[in-house]
């Protein structure tokens, strides 16, 4: 499928993997929608990079925010063909540690939001052609790691939405994940230097390569749906 025009809402798109998602789908001819939460001026930059696409603020803590996000991206375009479930929290804690207040901060964005962004998304692509979701995951919902499990169950939970939710709306709608591995922005620390040690791609990988695969699964059928890709240079084989 040609993603030249079609409307596609990328939350999280003002930066980092979201914006390389934001500015490939516009290469690709894609009206894109870009959400943020704060980060108003990198998302109107992105915004112009992509050929002057609206932008959305939203905080996706608050269900009625998103309710209200998806409410303005329908009036702006008057459609919406495919959601991109980017925006993310990650946090670093021992497990004996971890408070309740912890453990919402991770799940109300990572795992709860994007439940209520693909319904809203649902909502308006059911009502007319149908249309692609895409989640981003992560390598921890694939693999444990011992200071993040509050993190890995959320996105793990990701995984498990998307299936079930490709299962409730086929053959409409086709909801597939991405999983990321080691894709680093900043300066890198000795932990991340020792998980790109361990890749067997021997590097870590760029927002685009994220993209790529995003641009994948909308692409693709919607025969293709309920499917995880790895985009971790072949560390989740480890
Ligand atoms: N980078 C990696 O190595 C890696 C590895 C595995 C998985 N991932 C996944 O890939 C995705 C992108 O990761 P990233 O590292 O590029 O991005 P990130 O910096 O972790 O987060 C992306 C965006 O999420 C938005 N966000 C967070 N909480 C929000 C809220 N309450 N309301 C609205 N927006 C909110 C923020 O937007 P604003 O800045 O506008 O507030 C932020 O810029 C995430 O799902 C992440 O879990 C990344």
């Amino acid at each position: 499928m040609s993603l030249n025009q079609k409307v596609i809402l990328v939350t999280g798109g003002a930066k980092r993997i979201g914006r390389s998602i934001a500015l490939a789908l516009a290469a690709e001819g894609a009206r894109v929608a870009i959400h943020y939460g704060e980060s108003e001026a990198e998302a109107r930059q992105t915004a112009k990079e992509c050929g002057g696409a609206p932008v959305f603020q939203a905080d996706l803590e608050s269900v009625a925010e998103i309710r209200a996000l998806f409410d303005r991206v329908a009036q702006h375009f008057g459609t919406l063909d495919g959601l991109v479930n980017n925006a993310a929290r990650f946090t670093r804690f021992d497990p004996l540690a971890i408070e309740e207040g912890d453990w919402d901060f991770i799940h109300s964005v990572n795992l709860k939001s994007v439940f209520f962004c693909c319904q809203a998304a649902a909502k308006i692509m059911l009502a007319a052609d149908g249309g692609h979701i895409v989640n981003i995951s992560s390598l921890g919902a694939l693999k444990p790691w011992a200071h993040h499990a509050h993190y890995c169950a959320s996105k793990a939970g990701v995984v498990m939405l998307t299936k079930a939710l490709a299962k409730a709306w086929a053959p409409q709608i086709s909801v597939n994940t991405v999983a990321p591995g080691v894709i680093p922005f900043d300066k890198t620390d000795e932990r991340i230097e020792r998980f790109i040690s361990a890749t067997p791609a021997g590097r870590a990988g760029t927002g685009n390569e994220v993209a790529l695969a995003v641009l994948g699964f909308l692409r693709a059928s919607r025969f293709t749906t309920g499917q995880l890709m790895a985009v971790d240079g072949g560390l989740s084989l480890r």
